[in-house]
């Protein structure tokens, strides 16, 4: 959304993983002490050093950020098995020019209806950015026989006419 800066919190890689994925899984710390987990498929960067999720449907997110900050997103390519962690503290943002700025982003992400239906924003400084790389890779497999493998998983899965949808998956696989 915005400008890069010389030495970004989140790299290039990083960058270019949360734009084409956009579904990210938010960590956040319930009132108790517990975790909560849950996805989004708004998560876009920001700028350098923030991600920004909108919230659609996000009552314990949002209510979780409100009294602790902290937060971790991961977000996966699941056919290349890769993707990024990032952990920062998060702001909700209810009104003012950053969310105006924010609604007339996902508008041209073409976030259906989205300043009717966004209820806030959350905007996430990243402190912290580190790859992520499944074990499948520990076998000595480069992307190349990864990405063949987990595509031909998921065309198995969604091809309407897959005899083999229910079986599709080894138990071996969905461990990864
Ligand atoms: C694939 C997927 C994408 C989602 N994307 C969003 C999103 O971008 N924003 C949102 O507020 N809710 C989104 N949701 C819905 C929330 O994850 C869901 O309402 C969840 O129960 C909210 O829990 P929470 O209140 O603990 O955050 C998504 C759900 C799924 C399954």
């Amino acid at each position: 959304m915005g400008d890069l800066a010389e030495t970004p919190t989140i790299p290039l890689a990083a960058r270019q993983l949360v734009d084409q994925q956009r579904l990210g899984f938010v960590a956040t710390i319930c009132k108790d002490g517990s975790p909560n987990l849950s996805p989004k498929g708004t998560v876009s960067v920001w700028d350098s050093d923030h991600l920004v999720f909108a919230d659609l449907d996000s009552p314990g997110t949002v209510a979780n950020l409100e009294r602790d900050a902290r937060v971790e997103v991961n977000v996966v390519d699941p056919v290349l098995r890769k993707g990024w962690r990032f952990k920062g503290r998060a702001e909700v943002l209810r009104g003012g020019p950053r969310l105006e700025q924010g609604l007339r982003f996902f508008e041209r992400a073409k976030l259906r209806d989205a300043p009717k239906r966004i209820r806030s924003l959350v905007l996430v400084r990243v402190e912290k950015a580190a790859p992520l790389i499944s074990p499948a890779y520990s076998t000595g497999r480069g992307e190349a026989e990864i990405r063949t493998e987990f595509w031909s998983r998921y065309k198995r899965l969604y091809e309407p006419r897959s005899q083999t949808r229910t079986s599709a998956v080894s138990p071996q696989e969905g461990a990864r």
